[in-house]
């Protein structure tokens, strides 16, 4: 059996790594890949991004089932074009992943559905989003309404910064098209937390809590990034927030999206604000895993994620159970000199450790370039290992990532901090 994962970063290395241990698999298939998934002898790198490259690629290979990692390939509907073609894939059609692309569509399915989000209303006009934040007033948050790589939200502190990002957006055009509306909502005050579940249209399969940390310094300061750490299990999801969440977010999405046509295929992850008093607000969905969460969810799943895959493709989810490990795994992204900026490519990296079944660094921003291993992006490891408890997994992650070398490497020092508390 051959599998397909689409997309390049630590999160497909990950989904990759994983999938290659399942039994009666003969090659997993990443496209394009990295160093990392170019190394590991199950895998193979694919030099294709386009949509009906791959498919044609899939057809012709008789690959047995496609996963997607980022939203990029959602979005422009590669899901559609597969299943067009009698292929099996894993992810959303591009009607679905609006609730990632959108988010002025999701916010109004929230509504519609009663899921609990923060107040919010839509913005073209740049003088109606001027006079709704002096009406509003700050704290205040500021969306740009399509994809913007991280690079669309500002929780502005007080007006003036709440005017200058809507202008930035609706006037300067700053973020293109992603910016030509605008949601504004309501600031909402706790702990964050990555909820992810499988869904096959009717039925969710809830994976293992997580956090992330997207600032890229210490203590949670510094501009935001894609993600400079992460681990699994969030503390701050106890089991009386995780029933919340299912009850009054996974299971209404899943109802409501099917209800309106649309069922939800895929990984779908919703990002929760936790008060302190265990009440959830969604910030945002996406439709795909997160990164780099994924890198330690997956070192926790004891079922074979091909199996997982193979009942959500076909709308059985509800037949299967996945198994996590009981250990806390924990990832530190290793980041490029001058990352999130202007992150330097080309430096040489070297001392990456072999991997066990308890400390992998995943791959994401690496190269081969004349038998060397190079830099290529802006995160470019992500140092994942597991441990009895948070501080032992955080131990045994630091030890890994500082095994690791190249020039300008970028990382921080606390990862975990919030579930030592
Ligand atoms: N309503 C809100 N109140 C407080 N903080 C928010 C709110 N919405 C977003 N944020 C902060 O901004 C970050 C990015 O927002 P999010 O909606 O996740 O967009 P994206 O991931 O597409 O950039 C969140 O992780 C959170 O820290
Ligand atoms: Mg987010």
């Amino acid at each position: 059996m051959k599998i397909l994962v689409v997309g390049s970063g630590g999160r497909e290395h990950a989904l990759a790594w994983r999938l290659a241990k399942s039994p009666g698999l003969q090659k997993v298939y990443v496209a394009p890949g990295n160093a990392g998934t170019a190394r590991e002898h199950e895998l193979e790198n694919l030099p294709l991004s386009d949509i009906e490259a791959l498919a044609d690629y899939a057809e012709r290979e008789k690959v047995h089932a496609t996963v997607v990692g980022p939203e990029a390939p959602l979005a422009a509907g590669i899901v559609d074009a597969f299943r067009a073609r009698g292929l099996r894939i894993f992810g959303p059609t591009k009607a679905a992943a609006q609730l990632e692309s959108s988010k002025d569509f999701a916010k109004r399915f929230m509504t519609r559905h009663k899921i609990p989000t923060a107040k919010f209303q839509t913005f073209a006009d740049i003088n109606a989003a001027h006079a709704y934040i002096d009406a509003e007033g700050a704290p205040i948050v500021i969306k740009a309404d399509g994809l913007a790589a991280g690079k669309g939200v500002v929780v502005a502190m007080d007006v003036a910064e709440a005017h200058a990002a809507a202008d930035m957006m609706l006037s300067d055009n700053k973020l293109g098209d992603a910016g030509a509306r605008v949601v504004i909502e309501e600031f909402l005050d706790g702990e964050e937390a990555s909820f992810i579940v499988m869904a096959d249209g009717r039925h969710a399969l809830a994976m293992a809590t997580s956090q992330d940390h997207k600032r890229l310094k210490d203590g949670d300061q510094g501009p935001n990034t894609g993600g400079m750490g992460a681990y699994s299990p969030a503390p701050v999801v106890t089991p009386e927030v995780h029933a919340r969440a299912m009850r009054e977010v996974i299971h209404p999405v899943i109802a409501g999206m099917k209800a309106e046509g649309i069922p939800f295929t895929g990984f779908l992850y919703a990002g929760l604000m936790i008060t302190p008093e265990g009440r959830i607000g969604v910030l945002e969905f996406n439709c795909r895993m997160g990164d780099p969460e994924t890198q330690p969810i997956l070192m926790r799943l004891k079922t074979d994620l091909t199996t997982l895959m193979e009942a959500a493709i076909d709308g059985r989810l509800n037949q299967v159970t996945a198994e996590w490990d009981r250990r806390v795994a924990l990832g530190i992204v290793l980041a490029a000199a001058g990352y999130p900026d202007s992150p330097r490519t080309g430096d040489v990296i070297t001392n990456i450790p072999t991997p066990t079944e308890n400390a992998v660094v995943f791959h994401a921003g690496t190269l081969l370039q004349d038998g060397q291993l190079r830099t290529s992006g802006g995160r470019v490891l992500c140092a994942t290992a597991l441990g009895d408890s948070v501080k032992h997994a955080q131990k045994h992650a630091y030890a890994l990532a500082h095994s690791v070398q190249f020039d300008g490497c970028q990382m921080r020092s606390d990862i975990g901090w919030r579930a030592l508390k």
